[in-house]
């Protein structure tokens, strides 16, 4: 009966109907703290009133004067239920009654009480179908949710299964999934389904379905492989070009020398070949303008033959 109620207070909540129910739900979480007031007057009740609380039927606190005799739960001094880490077995209908020592009535209220868990981060699992993928929702241990799909960040308000199908054309797409219940709300990581579409599965089925599997599938796996074909042959050839410019500017350097060496050997033997009195000059002009020893430089391979 009380769960009969619970469900249609829930459809209440999240579908805004109008059905009017009498006993609204207060939505608490496990764990919380929460005072139930004993009516809207917040006055501290007289010492000598009488106040009983229920739980479901149940007295869980009642006084006689300033006598307690049950105490499951405490009151502060205005008779508010004081209910101290939550739990589920705490849900249900509460009732206050009590009387002042001149016997009026302290007008106790009466209150519906749910507590829930709360909600735990979906996960969104992929499933890789001929034509498309299967999203679920992954939310362990939770009843009574609501879910709701999001793709490219946007809500997709016409989907509330836990199970989202995509077609193939929307594999590329990104998807999430909030779950909530009347208390907290989560959502998952994107996921971006990315199925491959290969196996067995793409021999057998309808020619219409091959032909969108084998579409997909050729553009995805054709995108991956000019990407890193892409990257890889610019790379190599980045290095391969930097290695032939060092080439070139040590073979360069190298072809300079050497012709700038024959030439001081040329003017070396024109002096050489002059009258005697100037061989002793000419020789110590071409041992001054002889180039230095080498210095030790980069070291370059031998030049091909071309330079
Ligand atoms: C009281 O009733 C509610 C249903 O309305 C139930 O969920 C809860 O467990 C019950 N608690 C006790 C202590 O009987
Ligand atoms: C989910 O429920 C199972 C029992 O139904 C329990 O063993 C498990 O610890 C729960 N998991 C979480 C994360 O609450
Ligand atoms: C939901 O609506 C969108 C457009 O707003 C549409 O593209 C999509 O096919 C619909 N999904 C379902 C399951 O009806």
């Amino acid at each position: 009966m009380m769960q009969n109620v619970t469900i249609l207070l829930f459809i209440t909540v999240f579908f805004s109907g109008a059905l009017g129910s009498k006993a609204e739900c207060t939505y608490k979480a496990v764990g919380d703290t929460f005072m139930i007031p004993l009516n809207d007057a917040e006055e501290e009740i007289p010492p000598d009133s009488d106040l009983t609380w229920t739980h479901n039927g149940t007295i869980v606190y009642s006084k006689k004067g300033s006598h307690v005799k049950i105490k499951t739960h405490n009151i502060n001094t205005r008779g508010s239920l004081i209910l101290e880490k939550l739990q589920i077995i705490h849900s249900g209908e509460y009732k206050a009654e009590g009387f002042n020592g001149d016997g009026t009535s302290l007008k106790g209220s009466s209150l519906q009480l749910c507590v829930r868990d709360p909600v735990l981060e979906p996960t969104v699992t992929v499933k890789c179908e001929e034509s498309g993928a299967v999203l679920t929702c992954g939310a362990p241990n939770n009843t009574e949710t609501n879910v709701v799909w999001i793709k490219n960040r946007n809500e997709m308000l016409n989907v509330t299964n836990t199970v989202l199908r995509v077609d193939s054309s929307e594999l590329k797409h990104r998807f999430s999934c909030t779950v909530r219940n009347e208390i907290s709300k989560k959502t998952s990581n994107d996921v971006q389904p990315g199925c491959f579409h290969t196996g067995p599965t793409s021999e057998k089925s309808d020619e219409k379905n091959n032909n969108n599997n084998d579409w997909s599938k050729e553009t995805y796996l054709f995108g991956l492989d000019l990407w890193w074909t892409l990257v890889i042959v610019t790379g190599v050839g980045i290095v391969m070009l930097i290695v032939f410019c060092l080439l070139c500017v040590c073979w360069q350097k190298k072809g300079r020398k050497a012709r700038e060496e024959e030439e001081y050997r040329l003017t070396a033997l024109v002096t050489s070949d002059q009258s005697d009195q100037t061989t002793e000059r000419s020789e110590r002009l071409a041992k001054s303008q002889r180039p230095l020893p080498p210095v030790p430089g980069p070291r370059c391979p031998p030049s091909p033959p071309y330079m």
